[in-house]
């Protein structure tokens, strides 16, 4: 029967510390697992070796798979041996051969936890930073670059299978979430718009292809520009739609009716989640509007998620206070909040008057520049 109940009943009976009132051996126990990293690490390293595919039917010997996959033998075998643990693969006689509770872990069966799992993509390696979360807890700062010399973005930059393993990410993570956006919100009201970080450009695509009469330029860094100028080529859209290779720390076209930050600004502390919406302040009319669609604090709890934020890029998914506190000194100021669509909302800045503290605060962080 799997999963079995327990992944390991030695190691929590070692770790009781006599009774407490009120505290359960069963507690003690469901918390030793909770705590453990040996079963997180081994399916990790199992999906990376694309172990589960590779045992699935009748299975290999340690040797064979060991001299395959040039491992050690004896890791293997302890490996395969915890594996068995917790009910992925079984032993037979002299083979080990993936479980159906395993078959999830072969990338043909399920490519979406493949992905999560497998340490080569971007975002098997950033879950690997949660071993400095500390440092990000007595910061307030990324761990990602204390793990492994540079931020997330530069690493990205620097390596294109992370890049493309990113934005194979994002567009697979919204396939569910892009149509119910492009029915949540009113975009009828804009002739033009520009998508700040637009990734592949798939939700501005959708959202082209309702609204006919509506041209937009899409910003993102180099590799995934040239990506959407290929999907908006492939889906004729590429007369309304221009992918610029451009950061959004730089100016930004100016003159849009709006600028849509989609799961942006949780991406980045506040110093430069505030950069970003001066960027869009800066290139909008006085009657623009800035579009920030994300999972608003208030509305939505994801705590594992916000922890991946701040481990990961040093961000969060900020509540409406935290959001208003970096728009209002730019002189932006919430207009609606709607939630448009499961796991995502809606709030809508425009350019507001600025009281005189406001203005002063505006043109303070504006001279500030960036820290890059
Ligand atoms: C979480 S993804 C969101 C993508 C897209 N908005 C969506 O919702 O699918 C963040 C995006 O910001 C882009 N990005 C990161 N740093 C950037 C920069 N300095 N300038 C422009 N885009 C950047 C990334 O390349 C990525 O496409």
């Amino acid at each position: 029967m799997y999963p079995p109940k327990s992944t390991d009943p030695v190691r929590p009976a070692f770790c009781s510390r006599g009774s407490v009132a009120g505290v359960k051996a069963d507690d003690t126990a469901a918390l030793h697992r909770l705590a453990d990293l040996a079963t997180p690490m081994a399916l990790r390293v199992a999906v990376t070796l694309g172990i589960p595919a590779r045992l699935r039917g009748d299975g290999d010997t340690v040797e064979n798979l060991a001299r395959e996959l040039a491992v050690s033998p004896v890791g293997l075998e302890l490996l395969l041996a915890h594996l068995a643990t917790i009910g992925v693969v079984e032993r037979t006689d002299a083979t080990y051969r993936t479980t159906v509770f395993g078959t999830p872990l072969c990338t043909d069966v399920d490519p979406w936890l493949t992905m999560l799992l497998d340490a080569t993509t971007a975002a098997g390696r950033s879950e690997l930073a949660f071993v400095e979360m500390a440092h990000s807890v007595a910061t307030g700062q990324e761990a990602y670059s204390r793990r492994y010399g540079q931020d997330f973005w530069t690493d990205a930059t620097e390596h294109p299978q992370l890049r493309d393993s990113f934005d194979a990410q994002m567009t697979a993570r919204f396939v569910t979430q892009v149509p119910q956006i492009v029915a949540g919100v009113d975009w009828s009201r804009f002739a033009t718009l520009v998508d700040v970080g637009g990734g592949h450009g798939t939700l501005l695509a959708a959202v082209l292809e309702a609204h006919p009469d509506m041209t937009a330029r899409l910003v993102d860094l180099e590799r995934t520009a040239t990506a959407a100028a290929q999907t908006f080529q492939q889906r004729g859209l590429h007369e309304r739609a221009t992918a610029i290779a451009g950061s959004f720390f730089d100016p930004l076209p100016p003159r849009a009716d709006a600028y849509l930050l989609c799961d942006i600004l949780h991406d980045w502390d506040d110093q430069h989640a505030q950069q970003i919406l001066a960027r869009c302040a800066d290139a909008a009319r006085p009657d623009s509007r800035i579009l920030v669609i994300e999972a608003v604090g208030d509305r939505h709890t994801h705590t594992a998620h916000d922890l991946a934020m701040l481990v990961f890029y040093g961000g969060r998914d900020r509540h409406l206070h935290e959001l208003s506190a970096l728009a209002e000194p730019l002189g932006l100021l919430i207009d609606t909040v709607t939630d448009v669509s499961d796991h995502r909302t809606l709030v809508e800045l425009r350019p507001g008057r600025l009281t005189p503290w406001g203005a002063e605060r505006a043109s303070a962080t504006r001279s500030t520049g960036l820290t890059e």
